[in-house]
């Protein structure tokens, strides 16, 4: 796929080239995690065709060289992009720190929200809270992307449901299920609305942590939405209350189930014999 999009684009009959066509090529080939070639456009292209690149064209290559773990390359994208007098925006900020905190290099994440700051003045937006909170979450720092979230309610800034739902998962990866639920609670009272993964999210973890009856109480209250979670997640949580006594609930949850999702009812009436026994 990749391959025929490069052909299209160098084939002399191709209609005339654009910046847009060039960054579409080059979103093509991180699509296809095809770094190299990201690398070669970028490098050759702009040259051969003679096309001025734009601040897409660079946020998409820093894109890639984030993903690739070579963010030390993009202050020389920087200074390609001072050359060119194309000035930086927030989804450059966004796609370089998040490279150098995936490679854990946390003083290029300063220098370089210091030199957008500074020299740019991109200042970070909710998208590059949200950029640093996962970031900061994958790398099993939630208390960390907490203390950001903290952070911006002190200033007067909003974070939003993705903020929220990345330190959930965060907190429920690292087995902190008592943080995961109280930021769980937070949310909703200040009237975030979670979204399916959310609650899936929950769910699975809270079995998983042997916390059934929280569990139950999740599941109901995204059922109630018509939001089911998976077929292992709510067979863990059936299993699970019929471990702690509380057959009843779970052939509640079991018929439930089966009403909503008819064509998995024998799977269903097995586990069920199960649980009798
Ligand atoms: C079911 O959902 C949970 C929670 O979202 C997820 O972690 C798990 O991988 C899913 N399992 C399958 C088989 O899709």
């Amino acid at each position: 796929m990749l391959d025929h999009a490069i052909r299209t684009f160098t084939d002399d009959l191709t209609p005339p080239r654009s910046v847009k066509t060039l960054n579409s090529l080059l979103f093509a080939s991180i699509l296809a995690k095809n770094y190299k070639e990201v690398s070669r456009i970028y490098l050759e292209f702009p040259k051969i065709y003679s096309i001025q690149p734009n601040v897409d064209t660079y946020n998409t290559v820093i894109k890639a060289l984030a993903e690739s773990g070579s963010s030390d390359s993009v202050y020389s994208v920087f200074a390609e992009m001072d050359r060119n007098s194309v000035r930086p925006n927030v989804i450059t900020l966004n796609n370089a720190i998040s490279g150098f905190y995936r490679e854990e290099k946390f003083e290029d994440v300063g220098k370089v929200m210091k030199l957008m700051e500074e020299k740019y003045r991109v200042l970070p937006g909710l998208s590059t809270y949200n950029v640093r909170m996962l970031s900061l979450c994958r790398l099993k720092r939630s208390s960390e992307a907490k203390a950001l979230m903290e952070g911006m309610l002190c200033n007067g800034r909003k974070p939003n449901w993705v903020s929220y739902n990345c330190l959930i998962h965060g907190f429920c990866r690292e087995g902190d299920l008592e943080e995961a639920k109280r930021l769980f609670r937070d949310m909703k009272m200040r009237g975030f609305v979670p979204d399916g993964a959310c609650y899936f999210t929950l769910v699975h973890f809270l079995c998983e942590g042997g916390e059934f009856e929280s569990a139950l109480e999740v599941a109901k209250e995204c059922m109630g939405k018509n939001w089911y979670p998976n077929f292992s997640t709510m067979k863990s949580l059936v299993n699970g209350l019929a471990g702690v006594s509380k057959v009843d609930e779970a052939k509640e949850l079991i018929k439930q189930i089966k009403e909503r999702f008819p064509e998995n009812g024998d799977k269903w009436d097995e586990i069920e014999a199960g649980l009798s026994q």
